[in-house]
Formats: structure tokens, C-alpha cells, sequence
């Protein structure tokens, strides 16, 4: 059965790779690749056409400004994929950025509401239709709450995504008559430029296998569950 995905934040990184096997597995499908530059989306097109893809398309959206958020075509699945960890700014809970902590809320909280809102309407036209937030391990309470003091208590990046996991249960409640299902799932600590490409700490997984963990929650069948917090292992996990 052919379907219509739209990734956003896909001109690079996990999004992009997520595109990229989405298209493969899927000859039938069309795949939106979006990005909030004209230059980098189209380039980012132009080298998966060279790989030999033919169903992926290119729409321009930017998800902190309403105005490029078009709906103007059919869609099953929608990966808000989009985000930013704001790691070069000041994200220690005694002394935070407040205009990190702000950006952050922006991009990575409203930026994915309003996606999603906007193409409501035509996920619910749509077949088996899909809302896939791509989260992160720093979202999840119950992991920061048995983290020693550390780094990785990042406020602008956890708080923000951390609020977009409550958005994920709320909807997904919302949409249970609706048969829509709504899920996150974190790829774990992946090597691209939202981490300087992993440069700080060892251990980060390439972006191809990332990307991997991340497209069977898009690709979900109809039976599949809603509602659910998917770790990197493929596990459930504790909001
Ligand atoms: N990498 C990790 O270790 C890791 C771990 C857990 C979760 N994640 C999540 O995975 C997702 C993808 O991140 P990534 O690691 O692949 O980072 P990335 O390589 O930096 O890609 C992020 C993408 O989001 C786009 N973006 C930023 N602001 C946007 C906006 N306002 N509108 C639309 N697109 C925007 C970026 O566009 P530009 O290229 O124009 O900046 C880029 O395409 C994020 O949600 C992130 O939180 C990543």
C-alpha cells in the first residue's frame, strides 16, 4: 500500500537518513523530505535522486513560522524530526540561558505543535495514519532522575522536549477514537551536527543506524500500539 511521509528537519542527519530508508524500503511511497532552507533541501533531493530514489519530493518548511508550514498535499505519516539541543549555549539548571531555554521551547515544543496541527487534517484523511515525534533519552523523567549531577542535565534541550513528550501522550489520547497513532522514540546518542557530530563523548552510534531505530515507528501498521515512550534498544521506556 503506498503511502505519503513528510519528515521535517530532514535537509541533514537523522532526518535526512530517515528519508532516505523510508524511500528505499518503500518504492510505492512518496516521501516529503522538508527543510527550513530552500538551498539545503534541494540539495539534500538532488544527491538521493543521484542514489537512484525517484519517489522523494521536496517541500520547504520551517516549523517555528506558521506561514511555511504548507498543507497543500496528501499525508499518512508525519516525523516531526525537526530540533536543536542549543549545546553551545549556557544549560546548567543554576545558571541557564533564558533565551536558550526560549529558542529551545520554541523550536522543539510549539515548532512540533503547530506541524502538527496543521496537518491534522490531512493525517486524518489519511491511511494508517502516523504522528511520530522523534524524542530524546534526556526527555524521559525517570532516566534524568537517576542521573548523578552532570551534563547531561541540559535545561534548554531536556525541559523542551521533555514538554513535547506530555504533548505526545495527550495527543495520542486525543486521537485514540480516531485510530491515528501517536508515538516518540529516541534514537540514543547518534554522531550529527546537533552533538558537533559526537565530538564530545565517545560512544555515539552513526547516523545510519539512527536513523534505523527511528523508521519501523513510522512505518507502523495498523495494529501497531499508540501512545508509547520507544528507546534506542526498541524497548518501551518510562516517560
Ligand atoms: N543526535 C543525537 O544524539 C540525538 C539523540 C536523541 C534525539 N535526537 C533528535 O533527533 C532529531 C534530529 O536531530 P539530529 O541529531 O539529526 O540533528 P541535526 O543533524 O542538527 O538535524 C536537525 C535538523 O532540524 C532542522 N531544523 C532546525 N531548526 C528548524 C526549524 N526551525 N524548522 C525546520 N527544521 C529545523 C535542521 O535544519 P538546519 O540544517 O537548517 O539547521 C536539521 O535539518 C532532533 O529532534 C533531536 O532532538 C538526536
Amino acid at each position: 500500500m503506498s503511502r505519503v511521509f513528510l519528515v521535517t528537519g530532514a535537509n541533514t542527519g537523522i532526518g535526512y537518513e530517515v528519508v532516505q530508508q523510508i524511500a528505499s524500503k518503500d518504492k510505492n511511497s512518496v516521501v516529503y523530505l522538508s527543510s527550513r532552507s530552500e538551498a539545503k533541501g534541494k540539495e539534500a533531493i538532488a544527491s538521493l535522486e543521484k542514489g537512484g530514489l525517484t519517489n522523494v519530493k521536496f517541500v520547504l518548511l520551517d516549523v517555528t513560522d506558521t506561514k511555511t508550514i504548507a498543507s497543500a498535499y496528501e499525508l499518512d505519516v508525519l516525523v516531526n524530526n525537526a530540533g536543536n539541543g542549543f549545546f553551545d549555549r549556557e544549560q546548567d539548571a543554576r545558571k541557564a540561558d533564558i533565551n536558550a531555554v526560549r529558542e529551545a521551547v520554541e523550536l522543539n515544543l510549539i515548532g512540533l505543535i503547530q506541524t502538527t496541527t496543521a496537518f491534522l487534517p490531512l493525517l486524518r484523511k489519511g491511511t494508517n495514519s502516523v504522528i511520530l515525534n522523534v524524542t530524546t533519552d534526556m526527555a524521559s523523567q525517570e532516566h534524568l532522575t537517576h542521573l548523578p549531577p552532570c551534563p547531561l542535565h541540559c535545561v534548554a534541550y531536556n525541559t523542551s522536549k521533555a514538554a513535547a513528550n506530555s504533548y505526545t501522550i495527550s495527543l495520542a489520547k486525543m486521537l485514540e477514537g480516531e485510530g491515528i497513532k501517536v508515538n516518540a522514540v529516541t534514537p540514543g546518542y547518534t554522531a550529527t551536527k546537533l552533538n558537533s557530530f559526537g565530538a564530545h563523548a565517545p560512544g555515539a552510534r552513526s547516523v545510519q543506524d539512527g536513523a534505523a531505530i527511528v523508521v519501523p515507528w513510522a512505518l507502523l501498521d495498523k495494529d501497531g500500539p499508540t501512545g508509547k515512550f520507544i528507546w534506542w534498544n526498541g524497548k518501551e521506556h518510562a516517560w
